[in-house]
Protein backbone atom coordinates (compact mmCIF):
# COMPACT_ATOMS: atom_id res chain seq x y z
CA UNK A 1 0.00 0.00 0.00
CA UNK A 2 1.33 3.14 -0.91
CA UNK A 3 1.27 6.13 2.00
CA UNK A 4 -2.48 6.57 3.29
CA UNK A 5 -3.59 10.39 4.77
CA UNK A 6 -6.27 10.69 6.94
CA UNK A 7 -7.32 14.54 7.70
CA UNK A 8 -8.97 14.97 11.07
CA UNK A 9 -9.62 18.61 11.82
CA UNK A 10 -11.84 20.58 14.34
CA UNK A 11 -12.18 22.70 16.58
CA UNK A 12 -10.88 22.91 20.56
CA UNK A 13 -11.30 20.06 22.35
CA UNK A 14 -13.46 17.72 19.78
CA UNK A 15 -11.68 15.10 20.75
CA UNK A 16 -8.98 15.28 17.67
CA UNK A 17 -6.02 14.09 19.37
CA UNK A 18 -7.63 11.53 21.32
CA UNK A 19 -9.40 9.94 18.28
CA UNK A 20 -6.42 10.57 16.28
CA UNK A 21 -3.88 8.76 18.76
CA UNK A 22 -5.77 5.11 19.09
CA UNK A 23 -6.50 5.26 15.51
CA UNK A 24 -2.88 5.49 14.63
CA UNK A 25 -1.71 3.05 17.08
CA UNK A 26 -4.65 0.47 15.57
CA UNK A 27 -3.76 1.48 12.31
CA UNK A 28 0.19 1.78 12.16
CA UNK A 29 0.12 5.09 10.86
CA UNK A 30 2.22 7.83 12.49
CA UNK A 31 0.40 10.90 14.58
CA UNK A 32 1.08 13.87 13.72
CA UNK A 33 -0.37 16.57 16.51
CA UNK A 34 0.06 19.80 14.34
CA UNK A 35 -1.80 21.74 17.04
CA UNK A 36 1.49 20.70 19.18
CA UNK A 37 3.65 22.37 16.44
CA UNK A 38 1.81 25.54 16.90
CA UNK A 39 2.04 25.69 20.62
CA UNK A 40 5.79 24.70 20.44
CA UNK A 41 6.71 27.68 17.97
CA UNK A 42 4.41 29.60 21.01
CA UNK A 43 6.59 28.24 24.03
CA UNK A 44 9.50 29.27 21.66
CA UNK A 45 8.26 32.98 21.49
CA UNK A 46 7.36 33.04 25.37
CA UNK A 47 11.31 31.42 26.21
CA UNK A 48 13.20 34.35 24.30
CA UNK A 49 11.29 37.28 25.62
CA UNK A 50 9.53 37.95 22.34
CA UNK A 51 5.85 39.38 22.11
CA UNK A 52 2.98 36.98 21.10
CA UNK A 53 2.16 39.09 18.10
CA UNK A 54 5.78 40.34 17.08
CA UNK A 55 5.67 38.72 13.96
CA UNK A 56 8.67 40.27 12.57
CA UNK A 57 10.71 38.54 15.37
CA UNK A 58 8.30 35.63 15.39
CA UNK A 59 9.22 35.08 12.08
CA UNK A 60 13.42 34.53 12.82
CA UNK A 61 12.88 32.71 15.40
CA UNK A 62 11.30 29.93 13.11
CA UNK A 63 14.90 28.45 11.47
CA UNK A 64 16.13 28.36 15.24
CA UNK A 65 13.24 26.40 16.29
CA UNK A 66 13.63 22.41 15.70
CA UNK A 67 10.72 20.46 16.78
CA UNK A 68 10.78 16.80 17.18
CA UNK A 69 8.21 14.44 18.40
CA UNK A 70 9.34 11.03 20.43
CA UNK A 71 6.96 8.01 21.18
CA UNK A 72 5.77 7.83 25.09
CA UNK A 73 3.14 6.33 27.06
CA UNK A 74 1.03 7.65 27.57
CA UNK A 75 1.52 10.97 25.49
CA UNK A 76 3.54 11.69 22.88
CA UNK A 77 6.57 13.63 23.61
CA UNK A 78 7.31 16.92 22.07
CA UNK A 79 10.87 18.56 22.09
CA UNK A 80 11.68 22.10 20.94
CA UNK A 81 15.09 21.97 20.19
CA UNK A 82 16.60 19.28 22.55
CA UNK A 83 14.38 20.46 25.66
CA UNK A 84 11.23 18.10 26.50
CA UNK A 85 8.37 20.61 26.50
CA UNK A 86 5.31 18.11 26.21
CA UNK A 87 3.42 19.78 29.63
CA UNK A 88 4.66 23.31 28.82
CA UNK A 89 3.07 23.51 25.25
CA UNK A 90 -0.54 22.62 27.24
CA UNK A 91 0.03 25.27 29.99
CA UNK A 92 -2.88 27.87 30.27
CA UNK A 93 -0.69 30.85 28.35
CA UNK A 94 0.44 28.55 25.42
CA UNK A 95 -3.08 28.09 24.98
CA UNK A 96 -4.37 31.64 24.97
CA UNK A 97 -2.07 33.02 23.21
CA UNK A 98 -1.22 30.08 20.29
CA UNK A 99 -4.15 31.14 17.56
CA UNK A 100 -2.11 35.02 17.62
CA UNK A 101 1.24 33.25 16.70
CA UNK A 102 -0.52 30.43 13.96
CA UNK A 103 -2.36 33.50 12.07
CA UNK A 104 0.88 34.77 10.96
CA UNK A 105 1.79 33.62 7.43
CA UNK A 106 5.47 32.40 7.80
CA UNK A 107 4.78 30.13 10.66
CA UNK A 108 2.02 28.54 8.78
CA UNK A 109 4.05 27.85 5.48
CA UNK A 110 7.22 26.84 7.37
CA UNK A 111 4.70 24.70 9.75
CA UNK A 112 3.07 22.72 6.81
CA UNK A 113 5.98 22.09 5.21
CA UNK A 114 7.48 20.61 8.03
CA UNK A 115 4.23 18.74 8.51
CA UNK A 116 3.64 18.04 4.24
CA UNK A 117 7.44 16.47 4.83
CA UNK A 118 6.42 13.95 7.52
CA UNK A 119 3.32 12.75 5.24
CA UNK A 120 5.40 12.41 2.13
CA UNK A 121 7.52 9.45 4.07
CA UNK A 122 4.79 7.78 5.87
CA UNK A 123 1.29 6.90 6.17
CA UNK A 124 -0.23 9.76 8.60
CA UNK A 125 -2.84 10.22 10.54
CA UNK A 126 -2.89 13.89 11.27
CA UNK A 127 -5.14 16.23 13.23
CA UNK A 128 -5.19 20.26 13.77
CA UNK A 129 -7.28 23.26 11.57
CA UNK A 130 -6.31 23.50 7.89
CA UNK A 131 -5.07 19.85 7.08
CA UNK A 132 -8.10 18.89 4.82
CA UNK A 133 -8.27 22.32 3.26
CA UNK A 134 -4.75 23.29 2.96
CA UNK A 135 -2.16 20.87 4.24
CA UNK A 136 -3.24 17.13 2.36
CA UNK A 137 -5.87 18.75 0.26
CA UNK A 138 -5.17 15.35 -1.34
CA UNK A 139 -5.87 13.35 1.95
CA UNK A 140 -7.97 9.66 1.11
CA UNK A 141 -9.86 10.44 4.06
CA UNK A 142 -10.74 13.77 5.95
CA UNK A 143 -12.81 13.73 8.43
CA UNK A 144 -14.73 17.22 10.63
CA UNK A 145 -14.66 16.62 14.08
CA UNK A 146 -17.08 18.65 16.32
CA UNK A 147 -19.11 18.38 20.15
CA UNK A 148 -21.42 21.39 21.22
CA UNK A 149 -19.15 24.12 23.14
CA UNK A 150 -20.99 23.09 26.71
CA UNK A 151 -19.29 19.42 26.34
CA UNK A 152 -16.56 20.31 24.94
CA UNK A 153 -15.71 22.81 28.05
CA UNK A 154 -17.04 19.92 30.30
CA UNK A 155 -13.97 17.78 28.20
CA UNK A 156 -11.32 20.63 28.86
CA UNK A 157 -12.41 21.15 32.98
CA UNK A 158 -12.33 17.06 33.59
CA UNK A 159 -9.11 17.06 32.16
CA UNK A 160 -7.83 19.64 34.26
CA UNK A 161 -9.70 18.46 37.47
CA UNK A 162 -7.40 15.04 36.64
CA UNK A 163 -4.68 17.26 36.62
CA UNK A 164 -5.23 18.72 40.03
CA UNK A 165 -6.15 22.36 37.96
CA UNK A 166 -8.39 24.78 39.68
CA UNK A 167 -11.02 26.61 36.81
CA UNK A 168 -14.00 27.70 36.27
CA UNK A 169 -16.60 25.98 33.80
CA UNK A 170 -17.46 29.36 32.23
CA UNK A 171 -14.47 30.62 31.54
CA UNK A 172 -13.11 27.73 30.19
CA UNK A 173 -16.13 27.58 27.98
CA UNK A 174 -14.92 31.26 26.18
CA UNK A 175 -11.63 30.81 25.95
CA UNK A 176 -12.44 27.45 23.83
CA UNK A 177 -14.97 29.76 21.84
CA UNK A 178 -12.55 33.15 21.59
CA UNK A 179 -9.83 30.23 20.51
CA UNK A 180 -12.67 28.84 17.59
CA UNK A 181 -13.42 32.12 16.65
CA UNK A 182 -9.96 33.31 15.67
CA UNK A 183 -9.13 29.84 14.21
CA UNK A 184 -11.97 30.56 12.49
CA UNK A 185 -11.29 34.19 11.21
CA UNK A 186 -8.32 34.36 10.31
CA UNK A 187 -7.14 35.42 6.86
CA UNK A 188 -4.86 32.50 5.56
CA UNK A 189 -6.38 28.73 6.04
CA UNK A 190 -9.22 29.53 8.49
CA UNK A 191 -10.99 26.25 10.49
CA UNK A 192 -13.36 25.57 8.11
CA UNK A 193 -14.95 21.89 6.78
CA UNK A 194 -12.97 21.20 3.75
CA UNK A 195 -15.97 20.33 0.89
CA UNK A 196 -15.18 16.52 0.93
CA UNK A 197 -15.16 16.03 4.26
CA UNK A 198 -17.01 13.78 6.33
CA UNK A 199 -18.73 15.74 9.45
CA UNK A 200 -18.34 13.35 12.85
CA UNK A 201 -20.70 15.03 15.49
CA UNK A 202 -19.18 13.57 19.04
CA UNK A 203 -21.58 15.36 21.47
CA UNK A 204 -22.76 12.70 24.20
CA UNK A 205 -20.63 10.06 22.32
CA UNK A 206 -17.70 7.96 24.33
CA UNK A 207 -14.54 7.83 22.86
CA UNK A 208 -14.83 4.27 21.80
CA UNK A 209 -18.38 5.00 19.34
CA UNK A 210 -16.39 7.53 17.67
CA UNK A 211 -13.24 5.54 17.23
CA UNK A 212 -15.14 2.48 15.97
CA UNK A 213 -17.39 4.79 13.63
CA UNK A 214 -13.92 7.03 11.94
CA UNK A 215 -11.94 3.24 11.67
CA UNK A 216 -14.95 1.22 10.03
CA UNK A 217 -14.54 4.60 7.28
CA UNK A 218 -11.13 4.14 7.16
CA UNK A 219 -11.17 0.41 6.98
CA UNK A 220 -13.79 0.56 4.02
CA UNK A 221 -11.32 2.95 1.87
CA UNK A 222 -8.20 0.85 2.22
CA UNK A 223 -9.83 -2.44 1.69
CA UNK A 224 -11.57 -0.46 -1.38
O1 LIG B 1 -5.93 20.50 21.35
P1 LIG B 1 -6.56 21.84 21.10
O2 LIG B 1 -7.81 21.73 20.32
O3 LIG B 1 -6.67 22.70 22.30
O4 LIG B 1 -5.61 22.68 20.17
P2 LIG B 1 -4.40 22.22 19.32
O5 LIG B 1 -4.81 21.24 18.29
O6 LIG B 1 -3.29 21.88 20.22
O7 LIG B 1 -4.07 23.56 18.53
C1 LIG B 1 -3.67 24.73 19.22
C2 LIG B 1 -3.84 25.93 18.29
O8 LIG B 1 -2.91 25.83 17.20
C3 LIG B 1 -5.20 26.09 17.64
O9 LIG B 1 -6.13 26.77 18.46
C4 LIG B 1 -4.85 26.91 16.39
O10 LIG B 1 -4.71 28.28 16.69
C5 LIG B 1 -3.47 26.39 16.04
N1 LIG B 1 -3.50 25.38 14.97
C6 LIG B 1 -3.59 25.82 13.68
O11 LIG B 1 -3.71 27.01 13.43
N2 LIG B 1 -3.53 24.93 12.65
C7 LIG B 1 -3.39 23.62 12.88
N3 LIG B 1 -3.29 22.78 11.87
C8 LIG B 1 -3.33 23.15 14.22
C9 LIG B 1 -3.42 24.05 15.25
O1 LIG C 1 -7.51 17.37 20.22
P1 LIG C 1 -8.76 18.07 20.67
O2 LIG C 1 -8.51 19.40 21.26
O3 LIG C 1 -9.80 18.12 19.59
O4 LIG C 1 -9.43 17.20 21.80
P2 LIG C 1 -8.79 16.12 22.79
O5 LIG C 1 -7.70 16.77 23.56
O6 LIG C 1 -8.50 14.86 22.07
O7 LIG C 1 -10.03 15.79 23.72
C1 LIG C 1 -10.42 16.63 24.78
C2 LIG C 1 -10.95 15.77 25.92
O8 LIG C 1 -12.19 15.22 25.52
C3 LIG C 1 -10.06 14.62 26.32
O9 LIG C 1 -9.96 14.61 27.74
C4 LIG C 1 -10.79 13.39 25.84
O10 LIG C 1 -10.58 12.27 26.68
C5 LIG C 1 -12.22 13.85 25.87
N1 LIG C 1 -13.09 13.17 24.90
C6 LIG C 1 -14.27 12.65 25.31
O11 LIG C 1 -14.55 12.74 26.49
N2 LIG C 1 -15.14 12.03 24.45
C7 LIG C 1 -14.86 11.93 23.17
N3 LIG C 1 -15.71 11.34 22.32
C8 LIG C 1 -13.64 12.47 22.71
C9 LIG C 1 -12.77 13.11 23.62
Amino acid sequence: MTNFQVAIDGPASAGKSTIAKILATKLNFVYVDTGAMYRTITLAAKKNGIAYNDEEKIKKLLSQTKIRFEPGTPVQRVFLNDTDVTDEIRSAEVTNNVSVVASFADVRSNLVNRQREIANSNSVIMDGRDIGTTVLPEADIKIFLVASVDERAQRRYKENVAKGITTDLETLKHEIEARDYKDSHRQISPLTQAKDAILVDTTGKSIDEVVSKIANIIENKISF
